[in-house]
């Protein structure tokens, strides 16, 4: 034996502490151990292997105990054992099937099947230990490689050399044997491959039973689910959607509509205006109101016209439960040239109920704007008391202060004025409009009691209109 024979140091002196370098120093140990069994097979010596391999005193199986196993790393000591376990198993087995019946001592047919029993418990017990792929190509090669498998050596050296009162168990045994080796490689593969999968499946499969990660769905905000509804609504009596600018010039969103400069109407809509650059053309403003858009789709298109437009707008007002500074609006316009009181009633009734339902009732009151005549107010009957104006307590109904109506919105037939400004001819189109509070409305239909809690963006308040 060298002097380096790597048995006589510890494994941490070999830097084998890792798994994948103990299994590489045990195969050396094989490749060695071969080639010391290929010398004895032409020179004899057998004795002198198994000696020096498994016997008593400072042999191989010996000094690995000592020297790597006791001393091995508390995590793969087990391992380290096993191995070794393997490998006086494969330095037994070996030693066996390379010498012949004769030179092991067998003369007689009944002592044949015993070894060969204990050469399949052998194989049982090799192949039980293995728990992968890799451990399985080992143990094929072990036994079923055609070169020096054990059942090519068993062939070699019991069964050709072998007198013809052996020969046939010999030959007998190793059939059953080969067919017992196949056959329980061939389970064993499906059994690691099964487990193989398991072990992939925790790491890699879907686990279809698992809830998984719930990623929720988003909606439209209640503002946009109102714009939706109402447009809907109108779409079905054979209106279409327009846009505007939010930028807006004080023509359109001011003189166009009826509403020269110093009319005191203006007071009424504290105005964002734009700062601009110096020498820029101006002024510019935020618009107060959809109405513009009147105005931008009557110089663009021809009588009829029946238009909805949905948008933001924008006030100077101080943030509070009514107030924003920036709200929604759908303005609508419709110019014929027949289009009477009563199409103009009827139309905002038809809305109205569709909205909040059939039970609702509605009513106008004369108001005022400078770009409808005659302008109206509608109310609909007070939607929290059923328009009694007594709540369910008993006592006054808070929303509608007792008056069992509630204010919607203003309308109007278009003043003749306006047309003036898009060149339609007052004498043959007549039209009504009217102007949405989005906002007004989508907390009267849901029972909202802020306006703020539309901007401020709080998903508790936003999930409850999915
Ligand atoms: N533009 C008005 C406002 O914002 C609302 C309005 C009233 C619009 C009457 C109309 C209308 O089209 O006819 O206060």
């Amino acid at each position: 034996m060298p002097p380096e024979d790597p048995t006589r140091k510890s494994l941490r002196e070999l830097g084998a502490t890792e798994p994948v370098a103990i299994a590489w120093l045990f195969t050396q140990l094989r490749v060695r151990l071969s080639a010391e069994l290929a010398r004895a097979s032409e020179e004899g010596g057998w004795d002198k292997v198994r000696d020096s391999w498994v016997g008593i005193g400072d042999t191989v199986s010996i000094r690995v105990a000592t020297n790597w196993v006791e001393t091995a790393p508390e995590q793969v000591r087990l391992l380290v054992f096993r191995e070794r376990e393997n490998l006086i198993e494969f330095v037994n087995i070996r030693l066996t099937v390379m010498q012949t019946l004769q030179d092991l001592g067998y003369t007689s047919p009944e002592a044949i099947p015993p070894l060969f029993q204990k050469l399949s418990g052998a194989f049982d017990g090799e192949i039980k230990a293995c728990v992968d792929e890799i451990d399985l190509g080992v143990s094929r090669v072990n036994w079923v490689g055609r070169r020096s498998g054990v059942l090519t050596l068993i062939t070699d050296n019991w069964l050709k050399p072998a007198n013809p009162e052996l020969k046939r168990t010999v030959g007998q045994e190793l059939n059953k044997l080969k067919a017992h080796v196949e056959s329980t490689l061939e389970a064993r593969k499906r059994d690691v491959e099964s487990l193989a999968e398991r072990g992939a499946s925790a790491k890699d499969r879907v686990d279809l039973s698992l809830s998984g990660v719930i990623r929720p769905i988003g909606t439209h905000h209640l503002i946009r689910q109102v714009f939706q509804e109402i447009e809907d609504i109108f779409f079905s009596i054979g209106f279409s959607v327009v846009e505007g600018p939010e930028i807006e010039t004080p023509y359109y969103n001011f003189e166009a509509l009826n509403i020269p400069e110093f009319h005191p109407v203006r007071d009424d809509m504290d105005t964002f205006y734009l700062e601009l650059p110096k020498g820029a053309p101006g002024p510019l403003l935020l618009r107060t109101h959809t109405s513009p858009v009147q105005i931008r789709t009557m110089e663009k298109r021809q009588p009829p016209v029946r238009v909805i437009v949905p948008g933001k707008v924008y006030r100077r007002d101080n943030p509070d439960a009514t107030h924003s500074f920036m709200f929604h609006q759908i303005e609508g316009l419709a110019v014929d040239s027949d289009i009477t009181f009563c199409d103009f009633t009827g139309t905002i009734d038809y809305f109205v109920k569709q909205f909040f339902g059939e039970s609702v009732k509605t009513r106008f009151r004369p108001s005022y704007f400078p770009f409808t005549e005659p302008s109206v107010e509608f109310d609909v009957s007070c939607v929290f008391c059923g328009g009694s104006g007594t709540a369910n307590s008993g006592g006054t109904c808070g929303k509608c202060k007792g008056s069992a109506w509630i204010e919607l919105f203003g309308a109007g037939m278009v003043d003749p004025a306006v047309y003036g400004f898009v060149n339609y001819d007052p004498q043959k189109v007549s039209g009504f409009a009217f102007g949405i509070g989005i906002d007004r409305l989508a907390m009267l239909k849901y029972g909202i009691d802020d306006i703020q809690a539309f901007f401020q963006n709080d998903v508790r308040f936003l999930g409850q209109f999915p």
